[in-house]
């Protein structure tokens, strides 16, 4: 089988014949195979075995027959470089066992080091990069979601510690964000020297501020991350993640290449709210696929309709799969984006 560059060339809104498709969260708990690997191992103990982690990314590449892999890791994996203590406890998440509190907590935060530390996601990188024939995508936790996993000290759905360190200590919230984007920049700039081929920063929560405040609390460390990796030629997704779509029109000065939407903005609105700079991927509801075919199918078709308008258009879901979600159902969606795409691009 010859390299497939499909999603590559939509990253750079250039022509293709096919629709390129992923799906966030495509490693996972849907796969009875996954299960069987989790059942002996914790998500930190696969991420530390490069051969395991390649097999567990390779996985839903063999059985989805999408057009990019997702490293396997979690968006925690480069905090304990930075000296956070945690643990990925099942059904809920991040789990931090020294929150941050305080300005002396930021203070104490080391710069990440990727060798010492991380050499295992490296490795697993090389492994990945050498054996694919699809591009892969690595991905980094953006500063707002991984602090507030650090402040929270768990998932939170008001994002109140967060909120309040920020409005009430500015100085101590911009020092955090200047380490993490720090962090990222090094991780990232690491993954694309050792063969990612793409990189996508996460920022699942942000959407909990309004407009406003992200512009003045997050959007210059994002800026920032962006322009650090601007030189490099492999394409970098930003996403805003769920409920982001009144940010939208704030992005239009961040350096990347696409833009991950969710399911509450339309692909022709999302386009039009960010301008004409960047791709977009997305953003059927995940919850979607919980349909009968015919009803995933009708929706994927008016999202792949509206994609192809211009080029600069990935297949993807609004957020990451659930557990629940059938192997079967995501196999017949990711044939059918492909065989419904050529045939419209076509014609
Ligand atoms: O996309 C992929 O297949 C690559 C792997 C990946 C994981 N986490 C593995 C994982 C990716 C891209 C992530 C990113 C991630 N992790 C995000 C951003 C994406 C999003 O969904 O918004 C966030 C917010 C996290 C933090 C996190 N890690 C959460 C909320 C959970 C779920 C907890 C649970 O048990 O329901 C995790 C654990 C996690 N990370 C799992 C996987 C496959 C599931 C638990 C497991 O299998 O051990």
């Amino acid at each position: 089988m010859s390299y497939k560059d499909t999603f590559i060339k939509a990253c750079k809104k250039q022509e293709v014949d096919t629709l390129p498709v992923w799906y966030m969260r495509q490693a996972g708990r849907y796969d009875p195979d996954y299960r069987v690997i989790k059942e002996k191992y914790s998500l930190l103990e696969i991420c530390q075995q490069p051969e395991l982690a390649a097999e567990v990314t390779l996985m839903p590449v063999k059985k989805l027959g999408v057009d990019a892999a997702i490293l396997y890791s979690d968006i925690m994996n480069p905090v304990a470089s930075i000296g956070i203590d945690f643990d990925i406890v099942k059904n809920i998440g991040p789990v931090i066992h020294n929150p941050i509190r305080s300005s002396a907590d930021v203070e104490k935060l080391r710069p990440i080091q990727v060798e010492k530390d991380l050499s295992h996601v490296i490795k697993t990188i090389e492994i990945l990069a050498a054996e694919l024939k699809v591009p892969l995508i690595t991905f980094a936790g953006a500063p707002f979601t991984i602090a507030s996993y650090l402040i929270e000290g768990k998932p939170s759905k008001s994002y109140i510690r967060t909120k309040e360190l920020m409005y009430s200590e500015p100085a101590v919230w911009f020092q955090l964000m200047d380490k993490l984007g720090d962090m990222v920049i090094t991780y990232l700039k690491a993954h694309i020297a050792a063969g990612a081929k793409a990189v996508q920063l996460f920022d699942s929560w942000v959407g909990a501020l309004s407009p406003k405040d992200f512009q003045h609390y997050v959007l210059p460390t994002i800026k920032r991350i962006f322009a650090e990796l601007n030189h490099l030629d492999q394409p970098k997704i930003y996403f805003p993640g769920v409920s982001s779509g009144e940010l939208l029109p704030l992005l239009q000065e961040v350096e990347a290449d696409v833009i991950g939407l969710d399911w509450r903005v339309s692909v022709p609105e999302g386009r039009r709210r960010l301008g004409s700079k960047f791709a977009v991927q997305g953003n059927l509801d995940p919850y979607v696929l919980t349909a009968p075919m015919s009803v995933i199918k009708e929706q994927a078709k008016l999202i792949i309709d509206q994609g192809i308008q211009e080029p600069g258009y990935i297949f993807n879901l609004g957020h990451g799969l659930f557990p629940e979600a059938s192997i079967d159902k995501l196999h017949e969606l990711t044939d059918f984006v492909h065989s419904y795409s050529t045939s419209a691009l076509a014609a």
